[in-house]
């Protein structure tokens, strides 16, 4: 006898009554009992394979099918999202999905060394519907003032088409986005992610100061389950505390000016500094001859005496102290916080105006006393202006800027 029997596929169909099922990730289905207990089953006699084509064995391991005999019938067991299958979202209340797999099974049945029979067994294996998670990332970015939510997970049949921020809706497809953007990426698992970046400063952003600074932004996404364009909501929120203490500042003295240093925090509140009633830049430093270097860590200030901005009190041949006053000031509330150096000074010889119009000169008058000058007995072009104190060879005068002979 040389030939074979070929089982029609309906005559499979009445042995096997396994309608396939679904368990631990696993599309089953069984090999119908006792073919024929006659023959010996050996699992070298199965193949398997998804839409009408057998697989090599080694390819459909390395697709994680596994064939397993059980009293003499075959499981076979299927990943749910093995190679081979297809996958459906469906939005219902949140996102679901469902595989199906085409599976196809062909036993080859012996008589002694004989392959007495072929039996191939068609059967559309569908998952339950399972739920898809989506997932959201907060990765607000504190220094750079700037919520970032990532959505995850986003199957390739969904697609983002708008945003809610705080309530308020922005379309993708409309250009709808102003301040802020959404950045869609794609990953080799057939997955996507959208990030979605708003400045703490857009508009949109709800904004409470009590002690702290507190930002809040309400998302919700609204994706479309493709083709047919039904959408599923992914809702999230990010509140973001920032301490809006004012930052120290640090000043210290030297012999020829004043240092102010403040350490930038990661989380700073947009304070800005004001000398007079002039916000600092490189600029207003360049003018008045301030020198001013801001990095990413710090901000540091130097400011030579005599430069503008100073106050001078207690002057007298010994020294006199210089004031320096720097003022922190939150753009939006206004408030503002004075921060006031006072450092001591002694030089021999210096000249300088005071705010309220008064000018002071110290000279050291060493070579002239040598020639018998009595520093106490000088006096300016102008004979009534004598100095104000004087020592063995320092004279120190102060006068208003409209006397003294001077113009
Ligand atoms: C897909 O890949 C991305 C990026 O590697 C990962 O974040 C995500 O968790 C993966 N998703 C699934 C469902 O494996
Ligand atoms: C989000 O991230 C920011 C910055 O790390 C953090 O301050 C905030 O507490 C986080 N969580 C939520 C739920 O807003
Ligand atoms: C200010 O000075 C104090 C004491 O000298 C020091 O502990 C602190 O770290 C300094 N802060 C800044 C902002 O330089
Ligand atoms: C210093 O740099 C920070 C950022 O590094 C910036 O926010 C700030 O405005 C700068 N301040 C001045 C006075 O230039
Ligand atoms: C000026 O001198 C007086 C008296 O000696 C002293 O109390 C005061 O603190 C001094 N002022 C400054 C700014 O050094």
């Amino acid at each position: 006898r040389h030939g074979w029997v070929m089982f029609l596929v309906d005559l499979v169909a009445t042995c096997s009554m396994h309608e396939g099922a679904y368990q631990s990730g696993y599309l089953k289905w069984e090999t119908p009992e006792d073919v024929d207990p006659i023959f010996p089953v050996d699992d070298a006699l199965i193949a398997v394979g998804v839409d009408g084509e057998l697989l090599e064995r080694s390819v459909a391991q390395q697709r994680g099918y596994v064939v397993k005999m059980l009293n003499s019938v075959f499981q076979i067991g299927i990943p749910y999202n093995a190679e081979g299958g297809r996958r459906k979202s469906l939005a219902l209340d949140g996102l679901y999905e469902f595989y199906v797999f085409n599976l196809y099974v062909e036993q080859i049945l012996l008589e002694g060394d004989q392959v007495d029979a072929r039996l191939r067994v068609f059967r559309t294996l569908v998952t339950p519907l399972l739920p898809r998670p989506l997932f959201c990332e907060n990765g607000t970015l504190l220094a750079e003032r700037m919520f970032l939510a990532y959505l995850g997970d986003v199957p390739e049949d969904v697609v983002l088409v708008s945003v809610g921020l705080n309530g308020q809706e922005f379309p993708l497809q409309a250009q709808t986005l102003t301040g802020f953007t959404v950045t869609e990426v794609a990953h080799a698992n057939n997955t996507r992610g959208y990030t979605l970046k708003v400045p703490f400063d857009h508009p949109v952003v709800q904004q409470q100061q009590d002690r702290a600074m507190q930002y809040v932004l309400m998302i919700q996404f609204t994706l479309h389950v493709l083709p047919e364009e039904r959408p599923v909501y992914h809702q999230t929120s990010v509140t973001v505390l920032l301490d809006a203490s004012p930052p120290a500042i640090n000043a210290s003295c030297s012999d020829s000016g004043i240092r102010f240093t403040l350490e930038h925090r990661p989380s700073e509140h947009p304070w800005q500094i004001t000398i007079g009633s002039e916000l600092l830049t490189s600029e207003l430093a360049a003018r008045h001859g301030y020198v001013l270097s801001n990095h990413s860590q710090r901000l540091q200030l130097d400011v030579p005496l005599f430069t503008a901005g100073y106050e001078y009190k207690n002057v007298s041949l010994k020294g006199f102290a210089g004031t320096f006053e720097v003022h922190l000031q939150d753009p939006k509330s206004a408030e503002v916080h004075s921060w006031v150096q006072t450092c001591p000074f002694s030089l021999s010889q210096y000249i300088f105006c005071s705010r309220n119009g008064v000018m002071t000169v110290v000279a050291d008058l060493s070579p002239m006393v040598q020639s018998g000058l009595d520093p106490a007995r000088t006096s300016l072009l102008s004979k009534d202006c004598r100095p104000t104190e004087s020592d063995g060879t320092r004279v120190l005068y102060s006068f208003p800027l409209n006397s003294c002979g001077n113009t």
